[in-house]
C-alpha cells in the first residue's frame, strides 16, 4: 500500500548501498513503453558508475517496509555524463547553474498517490541547496507517434511535468544508446530536455 511508503534521501555510502535496488527498478520500469529498455546488469553497472563518482549525487528511494518500490536520482550537471552535458555546453549555458535529474522509476502499483511529486520536491530541495544552482533539468525519450510498440493507452507525463513547473525544450536534446526489448543491438535514442527555474530566473 502506498500509504505506508516512506521516501528517503540517500547520499554517499547510503547511495552506493541503494544502487542495486535502483538498477533492479530501472530494469523493471524502463522495460515498459516508452523506454523499452532491455536492461542488463552490465549496462547498469556502467551507467550507475556516474552516481558513485559524482560529487553531490542524491537518490531518493521509496520504501514499502523493507522493499524499495521506487527511486529517483539527481546530481550537479557538471558531474553528469558527457552526452547529457553536451547540449548545454553547445548552447553556451553555465553548467554550474544546473542540477540534472537522472530518472524516476516507481512500480506501477504505487503510482498516482503523490510519490512522484515527492521525488520532484526532494530533488529540487537538493538542487537548491547546491551552491550556484538555479535551474533543474531532466530529459525524456522521444518515440515516433506511429511506433509499433506504442500502447493505445500509453501514459502521457506532459501534464505531470507541466504541473511541476517544467518547460519542454525541443531545442535541447541529447543522444543515448540502449537495446530495445526484442532488438538484436543497441540503437541511438533522442531525449528532449525539460527545464525549471528554482528561483524565477528566466530559463536560458
Ligand atoms: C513518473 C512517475 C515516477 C510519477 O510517479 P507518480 O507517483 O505516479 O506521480 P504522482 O502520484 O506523484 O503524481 C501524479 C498525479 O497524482 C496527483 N496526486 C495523487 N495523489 C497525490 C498525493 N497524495 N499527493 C500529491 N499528489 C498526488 C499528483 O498531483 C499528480 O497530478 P498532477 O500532475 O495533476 O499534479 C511514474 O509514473 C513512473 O515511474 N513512470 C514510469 C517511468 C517514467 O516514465 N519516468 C519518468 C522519466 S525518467
Amino acid at each position: 500500500m502506498a500509504g505506508t511508503v516512506r521516501v528517503e534521501l540517500c547520499a554517499g555510502k547510503a547511495l552506493a548501498a541503494a544502487l542495486p535496488a535502483l538498477a533492479r527498478l530501472r530494469i523493471r520500469v524502463f522495460r515498459d513503453w516508452p523506454y523499452l529498455y532491455d536492461g542488463s546488469e552490465a549496462y547498469e553497472t556502467e551507467y550507475l558508475q556516474t552516481y558513485l563518482n559524482a560529487n553531490g549525487a542524491v537518490v531518493a528511494v521509496a520504501w514499502d517496509g523493507a522493499t524499495p518500490v521506487g527511486a529517483s536520482t539527481c546530481l550537479p550537471l557538471t558531474e553528469a555524463d558527457a552526452a547529457v552535458r553536451a547540449p548545454f555546453a553547445a548552447r553556451g549555458c553555465d553548467l554550474a547553474a544546473f542540477f540534472y535529474f537522472g530518472e524516476s522509476v516507481l512500480l506501477p502499483a504505487y503510482r498516482g498517490q503523490g510519490i512522484g511529486v515527492r521525488f520532484f520536491a526532494l530533488r529540487e530541495a537538493a538542487a537548491a541547496a547546491w551552491p550556484g544552482v538555479r535551474f533543474t533539468a531532466f530529459c525524456a525519450v522521444q518515440r515516433p507517434p506511429d511506433h509499433p510498440s506504442r500502447p493505445a493507452d500509453a501514459a502521457d507525463l506532459t501534464g505531470f511535468w507541466t504541473h511541476r513547473g517544467y518547460t519542454k525544450r525541443p531545442d535541447l536534446t541529447c543522444q543515448m544508446r540502449w537495446r530495445d526489448v526484442g532488438a538484436a543491438q543497441e540503437s541511438d535514442k533522442t531525449l528532449v530536455f525539460w527545464l525549471h527555474s528554482l528561483n524565477g530566473d528566466p530559463l536560458p
